[in-house]
């Protein structure tokens, strides 16, 4: 919740001088109210890739970057990774509180009542080429979710079916997306598995063994999707809630964040990390000459999974990864070629002064990637098992934006620079 406070920002333009609202949000964070601006001054305010801007009032999330904190509805990221379940945190974001015994279990049983895929869905899985890759499958499956179910539209109320439908379906769509692609039978869920259980026996199992979940992935991929359930107002999330500010129905709204989260500069860095920490031991280059190539502006290496538009300290979800990645490590006696090389490079960058100064800490997406890998997740389905995660957060967002009033269809300005008016002219 924010308040409007008493206080109000000066701004002098062309002779006269406007008082601009502030507003204070509840850990301090403050903002200048512009929305008048351009009525009243006949200005507006230009923000490439939206960095100070402002887009809504959320309860949601917190971020402090600089403090390198990161809070769901006030609980810090490392209690909750530690303490509860993804089910528990997708209700906590939902709804506001962490469920009691009672909800947690009606939430959980309703989750697990819902994950089969209408019948048809086989036939849009199997109408893609085998090679694609799955987000974009995963982005077209969630759209035809509309097909299945038409009616519910904008102004869905909490606890409503579609969430419940969304939540439970998305590791099944994730599974037979990958299954498609390696050419093997889809798995239905089994309802007395976890929600991560389930998600594994649908990915590697097979119909012709038995398939046993292992308790430490099971746990670690638990940690992970807690890890990405929400992240306040990142390109995909701003995404969901524009495309729902038109009053695009959820399942609309939630393909397109899967097609923004694709990018490799948002969620498909985790698939990047891999591929270059691959590259890097493929070549035999060490980690200091890859470091000098990311430093080097001519140069269009990136450090990928370094460096965070708000985190400008470690990004806490990468230091609870890190310890996760080592357990994992070290509990499924995997030798990790990729955690020797990214902790390499991680030590080069955090003591070079290119990384310093620019305050370029490791991400989330640095240590996910090679967490996925001891997984025995596929690099293509790195950025899926993301969106996995993501889906409560971004349901929570879209939600709350349906229910403020002062919510209103996203439409930013621009400065127009291209030609004057002119006379038409052909030479035909
Ligand atoms: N490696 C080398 N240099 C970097 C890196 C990097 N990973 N990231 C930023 N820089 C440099 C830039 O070249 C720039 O240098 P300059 O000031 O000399 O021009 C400076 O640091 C600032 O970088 P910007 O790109 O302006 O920062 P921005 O906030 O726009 O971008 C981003 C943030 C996209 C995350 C960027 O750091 C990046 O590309 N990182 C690698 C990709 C990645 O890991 N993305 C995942 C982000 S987490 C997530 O979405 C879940």
């Amino acid at each position: 919740m924010s308040s409007q406070d008493t206080k109000t920002a000066q701004l002098s333009y062309d002779g006269n001088s406007y008082d601009l609202p502030v507003h204070v949000g509840t850990e301090n964070e403050t903002a200048v109210d512009i929305s008048k601006l351009r009525s009243e001054a006949g200005l507006i305010t230009l923000d490439p890739g939206y960095g100070n801007t402002g887009s809504c009032k959320s309860s949601i999330t917190y971020i402090d970057g600089d403090k390198g904190i990161l809070r769901y509805r006030g609980y810090a990221i490392e209690d909750l990774a530690k303490n509860s379940t993804f089910l528990e945190v997708a209700y906590l974001l939902l709804n506001g509180e962490l469920p009691t015994p009672e909800e947690n279990t009606a939430f959980t049983d309703s989750i697990t009542q819902h994950t089969m895929l209408n019948e048809n869905f086989r036939s849009l899985f199997l109408s893609m080429p085998t090679n694609a890759h799955p987000m974009p499958v995963m982005s077209a499956a969630v759209s035809a979710m509309s097909c299945f179910y038409q009616g519910d539209e904008y102004g869905e109320h909490e606890g409503d079916i579609n969430t419940i439908r969304l939540i439970s379906k998305i590791p099944t769509l994730a599974a037979w997306s990958y299954k498609h692609s390696i050419g093997q039978p889809f798995l239905y869920p089994k309802n007395h598995l976890s929600y991560a259980g389930n998600f594994l026996k649908m990915m590697f199992g097979n119909p012709c063994e038995e398939f046993e979940v292992d308790p430490v992935v099971e746990k670690a991929l638990d940690i992970l999707l807690i890890l990405h359930a929400d992240h306040e107002q990142n390109c995909s999330t701003s995404t969901v809630r524009m495309v729902g500010s038109s009053h695009a129905n959820l399942f609309a709204s939630i393909s397109a964040g899967v097609s923004a989260l694709w990018g490799p500069l948002h969620g498909g860095a985790n698939q990047k990390v891999i591929e270059m920490l691959n590259a890097i031991a493929d070549r035999g280059e060490t980690a200091e000459s890859f470091v000098e190539k990311a430093k080097n502006p001519d140069d269009p290496t990136r450090l990928m999974g370094f460096g965070h538009r708000v985190y400008k300290n470690y990004d806490p979800r990468a230091a609870v990864l890190k310890g996760a990645c080592h357990d994992v490590v070290e509990r499924l006696g995997i030798d990790s070629k990729q955690l020797e090389i990214g902790m390499k490079l991680e030590e080069i960058a955090l003591n070079d002064e290119y990384f310093v100064k620019r305050k370029l800490f490791p991400n989330v997406d640095f240590y996910s990637g090679i967490i996925y890998k001891s997984l025995g997740i596929p690099v293509d389905m790195f950025t899926v098992m993301f969106a996995m995660g993501r889906l409560p957060g971004w349901i929570a967002q879209w939600r709350e934006m349906n229910a403020d009033p002062a919510a209103r269809i996203d439409r930013p300005r621009q400065v127009y620079m291209g030609a004057n008016e002119r006379k038409y002219f052909t030479s035909k």
